[in-house]
């Protein structure tokens, strides 16, 4: 396999970001997201896989806080890889990399809303304390889950208090 190098994204990575996303989400349209985050928001921290000089995967983590408690958290979401890339590891390559830039500056919670079978191969356990934004329908519960990043005791009960671009129920829901 290709060897692949993960790094920070910059600005002029958008465009491959920008095809990335309709071909790894054909039935979702992340992108207004995606470029909201990355424009707007300070607190972001966007990786890229990038195999030769194509980009085959993005991974963003949004920084927040969760309400009652003084603990620096993160939202891991988006995730994608190109669909000729998935299953070789790129997208556990991505969180792997992102939790251990994000551990050196404080941030003691990573919350993610996803695929168990899939998070929980990097760590993930189902989160029922914080919750997110919205609340979840149902068969969404076991979706919720967090990972420690430090010794610190997770908060048991609170709201992850996340920046204006996820205030979309639509994101939150099936
Ligand atoms: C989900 C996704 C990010 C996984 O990335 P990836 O690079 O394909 O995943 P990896 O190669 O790191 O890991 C794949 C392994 O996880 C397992 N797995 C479990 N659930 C999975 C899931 N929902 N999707 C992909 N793999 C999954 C696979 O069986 C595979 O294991 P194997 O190699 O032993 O068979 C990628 O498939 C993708 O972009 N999908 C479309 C967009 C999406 O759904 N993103 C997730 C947003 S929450």
């Amino acid at each position: 396999m290709q060897t692949i190098k993960i790094r920070s994204s910059q600005a002029d990575d958008m465009l491959s970001i920008e095809r990335l996303y309709p071909d790894a989400f054909p039935d979702e349209d992340l992108l207004p997201l995606v470029r909201q985050l990355l424009t707007e928001e300070p607190g972001i921290l966007s990786l890229v896989a990038q195999a030769g000089v194509t980009v085959v995967g993005h991974i963003l983590f949004t920084t927040c806080g969760i309400t009652a408690s003084d603990i620096k958290a993160a939202l891991l979401a988006p995730l994608a890889v190109a669909p000729k890339w998935q299953r070789q590891g790129v997208g556990t390559a991505l969180i792997r990399e992102g939790l251990e830039q994000l551990k050196p500056t404080g941030i003691a919670q990573v919350y993610v809303l996803g695929d168990p079978a899939y998070y929980g191969r990097s760590g993930f356990k189902p989160e029922t304390g914080v919750a997110p934004p919205y609340p979840l329908p149902a068969q969404w519960r076991e979706a919720w889950q967090s990972l420690n990043l430090d010794s610190t005791s997770a908060p048991d009960h609170g709201t992850l208090m996340l920046p204006e671009p996820w205030l979309q129920p639509a994101l939150w829901r099936p």
